[in-house]
């Protein structure tokens, strides 16, 4: 081990028990305060929010269902990036999805069409915020009207940039040359950059879009098969069904019309008169510069295009390639990374016009999909146009460009072969020795069947909720690469099973692999991050922080967070494991396990009712920790309100639940879970 000792160390507090309880649980010697919550007004002159479903302005709110996030230092006045200010910063977060039962005063309103003001508040209270927030005495506020303060949302004008730039499959009415953008939809996960700019993610794009019945007809057939591919199939409905609207100005229309992607025979056939392509324009990573509340966002192609979970890059090191590891987050999709073509400048760190740095590091270089093999070994296989299978000849779709195959990433990684993940969500890296960590959230019987196990993806069992049978891998495992040479730009790793999420009732043989006891058994994986390595006095021990979005241990406890201080790669052996399938029929999977977590895993939180955690920073210090809670009282509606957060954390049992970024310290001011 070249790059790095991890010294022998203790998380340092006591795990939180499982609950059902509609507050957020922390250890002892911890307190949570509410910051940032979904209608909170962030530029001047917003009113504040009525949360009776009266309100108005999401485009100037937060918006709802808090995602991925990070914390953007300021210089303690002005507009000016400190990196290393743990007071006063902009926080960036996704806003992914909504709860539309409780943004309306009883929820949507019936009918064929939607109304004009109710489709809109829905799609603004989508995309990002940039929020400026402060510390004062010991307590987090955010700043309404701070000068940096931004909402991005599904309308606002983005650049395509890098290769697909201006390809014909990305002219639309809006773009008739296919270089602009408009908006962003179902961020999700996100990444960050050492020149700091944050990059989001645009995850299930795909479910908002309409396609009608007969719109094959009216198609190539290998646009048919690109669509088909990414969930696009002719009678698909859209959620929302934003599309209905007839906007009161004509000027809005495409608001609305542009969530339909039916060919419209009497406009051009190239697609700069309707709809036909703009699905293209979603499924990208979207680099932001937050310190610049103008700049226009630029989607990075080059990164490719699929159901983006998360971008999070390699450590940064002087003369070698910025490296960013992408999970496809579907059942039975891949993972990825993007190997950069220029090498790092540290100089670059400072730069003030970022989205250029970005345009330099962003929008040249290989991307690569993993193929996880039965060895222990792996490899990356590069989606280079011309190499290969990627070809015009090729049988199943006929590659015409390096455009067409960025624009249609999952089509060439099938073709590559590629190995089928159990829905790939967040990656970390560990910044003490560049090994990366894959969440694995779940899948299910028809997507992973008895038969159909792999190496990487092994288990195939019933982990029943309630009396419901619940076939497949419905508690998702945790997998990690070392990189061959700790070299993120290598082309092959080796790989193993950190974690197999898992009741610490189930099977300890075959199913609980991991051993997981009362402490810290945990279900369906998303969320994952690294600790900075700024805190704890330096490259000490980086923690492991796994956030769950489960629906299979929701019967037991609400959706969690723990904290690890995990091993390392081949730190445990190869294991065969026996699985059983639906009328007791069983079948062996070999694979390879890391070393047991035992007391080096543990739950320091778990979240208020019908809540998923997701979205984590902490101040460079490590002494603020910023989480969020994710559509808590997802199951109720306006008449039916099924939780009360954050109202009820401190003990109000009315409101309508929000989403919200929590602050969490220790009460002695130390650096958290240490
Ligand atoms: Fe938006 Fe994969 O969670
Ligand atoms: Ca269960
Ligand atoms: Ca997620
Ligand atoms: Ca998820």
């Amino acid at each position: 081990d070249t790059l790095v000792t991890i010294s022998p160390a203790q998380l340092g507090f006591n795990a939180v028990a499982k609950n059902k309880n509609d507050i957020v649980t922390v250890p002892d010697g911890y307190s949570v305060s509410v910051l940032y919550r979904m209608g909170d007004p962030i530029l001047s002159g917003v009113a504040a929010f009525a949360n009776n479903g009266t309100d108005t302005n999401f485009a100037g709110r937060a918006g709802d269902h808090h995602d991925g996030m990070a914390f953007f230092g300021l210089a303690a006045t002005g507009n000016t990036r400190d990196a290393n200010s743990s007071t006063r910063g902009l926080l960036v977060m996704n806003h992914e999805n909504i709860t539309a039962s409780y943004l309306h005063a009883n929820g949507p309103t019936a009918g064929a069409a939607r109304l004009e003001a109710e489709a809109i508040k829905e799609i603004e209270a989508h995309g990002v915020s940039v929020v400026e927030v402060t510390q004062s005495g010991g307590a987090w506020t955010y700043v309404q009207g701070g000068a940096l303060n931004r909402r991005i949302t599904p309308n606002t004008p983005m650049a395509l940039s890098g290769p697909a730039r201006g390809d014909a499959q990305l002219k639309t009415v809006y773009s008739t040359d296919g270089t602009g953008a408009r908006g962003t939809i179902n961020n999700c996960a996100n990444g960050i950059t050492a020149w700091g700019s944050y990059l989001t993610c645009e995850e299930n794009w795909a479910g908002y879009f309409r396609r009608a019945s007969g719109d094959n007809a009216n198609r190539s057939a290998k646009s048919v098969v690109a669509l088909n591919r990414y969930g696009l199939s002719q009678g698909a409905a859209g959620a929302n069904n934003w599309a209905t609207v007839t906007a009161a100005n004509t000027a809005d229309q495409w608001k609305f019309s542009k969530w339909n992607t039916t060919v419209d025979t009497t406009k051009a056939a190239d697609g700069t008169g309707d709809y036909r392509n703009e699905a293209n324009q979603y499924g990208w990573v979207v680099e932001i510069d937050p310190y610049d509340a103008n700049s226009v966002p630029r989607k990075r192609t080059a990164l490719g295009r699929m159901g983006h979970e998360g971008a999070w890059p390699a450590p940064f090191v002087a003369g070698r390639k910025p490296v960013f590891y992408m999970g496809d987050d579907s059942r039975g999709e891949y993972f990825y990374k993007f190997v950069s073509a220029t090498l790092w400048s540290a100089a670059d760190a400072n730069a003030t016009d970022r989205l250029a740095i970005g345009d330099k590091y962003l929008d040249n270089g290989t991307l690569y999909v993993a193929r996880f093999d039965a060895t222990g070994q792996g490899v990356w296989l590069p989606l280079v146009f011309g190499t290969g299978v990627l070809t015009a000849a090729n049988a199943t779709y006929a590659f015409a460009n390096q455009a067409d195959v960025l624009i249609n990433t999952r089509l060439a990684a099938d073709v590559l072969g590629a190995t089928k993940m159990d829905r790939p969500e967040w990656a970390a890296v560990n910044p003490a020795n560049g090994e990366v960590y894959l969440t694995l959230t779940n899948n299910n019987a028809s997507n992973r069947p008895l038969t159909g196990t792999n190496a990487a993806n092994p288990r195939h069992y019933n982990d029943p909720v309630g009396t419901t049978n619940n076939y497949g891998n419905p508690n998702g495992h945790i997998i990690r690469l070392r990189e061959t040479g700790d070299t993120p730009e290598a082309t092959s790793f080796q790989w193993d099973i950190y974690a197999f999420g898992a009741g610490a009732d189930l099977d300890a043989t075959n199913i609980n692999i991991s051993g997981l006891d009362a402490t810290n058994d945990f279900s369906s994986p998303d969320g994952l991050w690294f600790s900075r390595s700024s805190n704890a006095g330096g490259l000490v021990n980086p923690l492991l922080w796994i956030q769950t979005d489960d629906g299979a241990y929701t019967d037991v406890t609400n959706c969690m967070m723990l904290a690890a201080m995990p091993g390392r790669v081949g730190d445990g052996g190869a294991r065969t494991i026996t699985n059983t399938g639906t009328g007791g029929a069983t079948a062996t999977q070999s694979t390879f396990v890391g070393k047991a977590p035992g007391m080096q895993l543990r739950r320091f939180l778990v979240g208020p009712k019908e809540c998923e955690i997701t979205g984590i920073d902490t101040t460079p210090d490590g002494r603020t920790l910023f989480v969020n809670i994710q559509h808590p009282g997802e199951n109720g509606t306006a008449s039916n309100i099924t939780s009360n957060w954050p109202y009820s954390q401190s003990g109000t049992t009315a409101g309508r639940p929000r989403s919200a970024t929590i602050v969490i310290t220790k009460t002695d001011g130390g650096v958290i879970a240490l």
